[in-house]
């Protein structure tokens, strides 16, 4: 199962709307087929392990990170291809919460007399669905907030200067998470100060996550990366009710999809925000800053996983907060998080911090 979920993995970041899962076909003691969720959502990790294991399936073992489906959608059901195969035995590591399976697909196995084990490395499946269980039960994707900050907290200085505050390898790193998510999402004043391409660079791959800038009025300049862009990889432009109507012709000539958002209090309200992104199939969006969006998505409670790089300078209290206001007055009410990891990244340090997410 170990090795499901970190063939699973593989497809974190490509196959959204659909989850990344993992497959493994294990006979007599020997791997016969190994398969994940391909770019786009399909085929599904079963039906590439069967694929490879061909006659080897009968009587196998099929180790799955999800509950295998059991509706007809683009393609039929896993728990069908599971039966079909004549696998005598499916492990796998937790029920899909999509209502058109949980549960079906187990009991679909069961009654063709297969013996189905579930439950088993369940947290560690949960963490990595997590993104899919929260737009299935939610309507939001997972959201994980990284940002890049001084030892006193500060993500640029009092000018907007940010260039690196980390070194070469923490950026390397960045790059391989936002690999891992569907999205990479900035709010407008970043886009403006850092004229940011966000993509992902020198890690060889061919699925770039989409871009999400999010801003009222598409106040967003039309000179700069993201513009030259916009047509290669997929942009997406989260505007208020009354976006600037050139601008919206101009950004949609380029490539860019704008999407539609309400506003709460004079900005975009992040609730909606996460709604829309939802609906449109993303299940992972990766939140590089700034601290206006940050803090905006903190309060609402949508930050599902914090990542924090830290770096041996410090800034000075002129100098941009790494999460911009709160309105807190006491500490109960503050947003916490319990430590996943911490490790030193090059002459930076690297800490990752989950909210519980089931
Ligand atoms: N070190 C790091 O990791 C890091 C990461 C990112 C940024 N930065 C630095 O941070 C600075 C930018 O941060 P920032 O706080 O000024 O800007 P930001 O958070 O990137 O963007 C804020 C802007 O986004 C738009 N927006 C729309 N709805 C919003 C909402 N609900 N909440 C917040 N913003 C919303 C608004 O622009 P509209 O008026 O267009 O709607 C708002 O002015 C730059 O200096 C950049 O270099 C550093």
């Amino acid at each position: 199962m170990a090795l499901a979920l970190s063939l699973g993995q593989r497809g974190q970041g490509t196959c959204w709307p659909n989850p990344a899962v993992g497959c493994v076909v294990v006979h007599d003691g020997r791997i016969v087929g190994r398969g994940w969720t391909q770019p786009g959502g399909r085929p599904h990790a079963e039906t590439e392990a069967l694929r490879q294991a061909g006659e080897a399936a009968r009587g196998a073992t099929a180790y799955v990170s999800l509950e295998p489906c059991s509706h007809h959608g683009k393609t039929p059901p896993c728990a069908e291809a599971l039966i079909a195969a004549g696998v005598s035995r499916v492990v796998s590591a937790i029920e899909d919460s999509d209502p058109r399976v949980a549960g079906q697909g187990f009991a679909m196995l069961r009654d063709a007399g297969i013996e189905v084990t579930t439950g088993v490395l369940a947290d560690q499946a949960a963490r990595d669905h997590a993104g899919f269980f929260l737009k299935t039960e939610q309507g939001r994707p997972f959201v994980t907030l990284k940002l890049a900050s001084s030892f006193d907290g500060r993500i640029a200085t009092s000018s907007g200067h940010s260039q690196w505050i980390t070194g070469s390898k923490a950026r390397r790193v960045v790059h391989a998470m936002r690999a891992r998510h569907d999205a990479v999402m900035v709010g407008a004043g970043t886009a403006r100060a850092d004229d940011p391409s966000l993509n992902v660079r020198d890690l060889g791959i061919d699925n770039q996550p989409v871009r999400v800038v999010v801003s009222r009025h598409l106040d967003i300049p039309l000179i700069g990366q993201l513009a030259r862009t916009a047509a290669q990889i997929p942009l997406w432009l989260c505007h208020g009710p009354s976006p600037d109507p050139e601008r919206a012709r101009a950004w949609e000539g380029l490539g860019a999809t704008l999407i539609p958002c309400a506003l709460n209090d004079h900005q975009i309200d992040a609730t909606d925000l996460l709604q829309q992104l939802g609906q449109a199939g993303l299940t992972r969006v990766f939140c590089e800053g700034g601290s206006a969006l940050a803090a905006s998505l903190l309060a609402e409670d949508l930050v599902d996983e914090l990542v924090g790089f830290s770096a041996g300078l410090t800034i000075g209290a002129e100098g941009l907060s790494a999460i911009g206001s709160l309105g807190l007055e006491t500490l109960n009410s503050a947003p916490r998080f319990e430590l996943l990891e911490a490790r030193a990244v090059g002459p930076d340090v690297l800490h990752r911090w989950t909210r519980s997410f089931r």
